[in-house]
C-alpha cells in the first residue's frame, strides 16, 4: 500500500483506506481488520506502527513520506530546498520515527528549544530557565498511518525524553486556520501560551501566519 492511504487502482477498482476511528483501537498502533473490501468502497486494514530512533538511513523515507504530507497537508508551507537539511535543522538532541514494516510513515525531532519563536515568553509560562525548555519540532505521520495514535504517541515520546533530561517541552504551531492541528495538542493536555506571526515567513506580508506556542504538561522529573 501507499504511503497516501491507497493501494493504486486495480483492475477491479478496489481502494485501501486506512480508516480509523476511536473504537476501532485494538491496542496503540493496531487497527481492527474489517474484511468486505468491495470495488470503489473503501475498506479498513490492519496496520502496526512502531516507533523507534531515526537512524542516518531513514532520511530518504523520511523525505519520501513528507513529500506526501506536503502535497496533502501543506506541511511544511513550503517544500524545503534541501529537504534531509531541514529534517536535521540545529540543536536535535532526539529523533524518532515511525514506520509500518521497514517503511517509514512519520517523524518527529525533540530540539534544545533555540527554534521557538518566543522562547523567553514559554519559559517565563512554564517558571523555567529557557536552557531547561526543549521543543518538539519537524511531526508527521502519513495519511495511510494517521488516526491511529502515531502522532500523539510520537509526541508523548518526545515529552518523555525531555522529561528525562530535565526539560520541558514546548512547540510553535501554526494557527488551525493554516492547518495548524492545536486541538490534537489541546487534546493531549498542551496549553497556548503565547502568539505571535512567524517571523520565518518570506512571502507577502498579508499572508505572513499566526504561531502560537504551546507548552506540554509537566512531567520533568528534575525539581526546578
Ligand atoms: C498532525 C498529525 C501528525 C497527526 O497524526 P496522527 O497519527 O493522525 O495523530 P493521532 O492519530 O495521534 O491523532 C489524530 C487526531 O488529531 C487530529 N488532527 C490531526 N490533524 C489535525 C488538524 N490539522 N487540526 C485539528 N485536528 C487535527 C485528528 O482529527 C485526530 O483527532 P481525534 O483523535 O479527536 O479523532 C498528522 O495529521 C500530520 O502529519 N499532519 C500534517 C503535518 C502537521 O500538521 N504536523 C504538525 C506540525 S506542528
Amino acid at each position: 500500500m501507499a504511503l497516501d492511504g491507497t493501494l493504486g487502482a486495480t483492475g477491479g477498482g478496489v481502494t485501501a483506506v486506512a480508516v480509523a476511528s476511536p473504537g476501532s483501537f485494538l491496542e496503540p498502533g493496531r487497527r481492527r481488520v474489517r474484511s468486505g473490501a468491495r470495488p470503489g468502497r473503501p475498506y479498513r486494514c490492519a496496520v502496526q506502527t512502531i516507533i523507534r530512533p531515526r537512524r542516518d538511513d531513514d532520511l530518504p523515507g523520511c523525505v519520501a513520506a513528507l513529500r506526501i504530507v506536503q502535497r496533502q497537508d501543506a506541511y511544511p508551507l513550503v517544500w524545503p530546498a534541501d529537504p534531509v537539511g531541514w529534517l536535521c535543522p540545529n540543536g536535535v538532541l532526539d529523533a524518532w520515527v515511525c514506520t509500518i514494516g521497514d517503511e517509514v510513515v512519520g517523524q518527529l525531532l525533540l530540539r534544545d528549544g533555540s527554534d521557538l519563536e518566543l522562547r523567553d515568553a514559554v519559559a517565563g509560562a512554564a517558571r523555567l530557565p529557557a536552557a531547561r525548555l526543549a521543543s518538539v519540532s519537524r511531526l508527521f505521520v502519513a495519511p495511510r498511518a494517521r488516526g491511529t495514535g502515531a502522532g500523539a504517541r510520537l509526541i508523548d515520546t518526545a515529552v518523555a525524553a525531555a522529561a528525562d533530561r530535565g526539560r520541558r517541552c514546548a512547540l510553535d504551531v501554526l494557527d488551525a486556520r493554516w492547518g495548524g492541528p492545536t486541538a490534537l495538542y489541546e487534546r493531549l493536555g498542551w496549553r497556548r501560551v503565547a502568539t505571535t506571526s512567524a517571523s520565518w515567513w518570506t512571502g507577502p506580508d498579508a499572508d505572513r501566519p499566526v504561531v502560537h506556542s504551546y507548552l506540554a504538561p509537566d512531567r520533568t522529573r528534575v525539581a526546578p
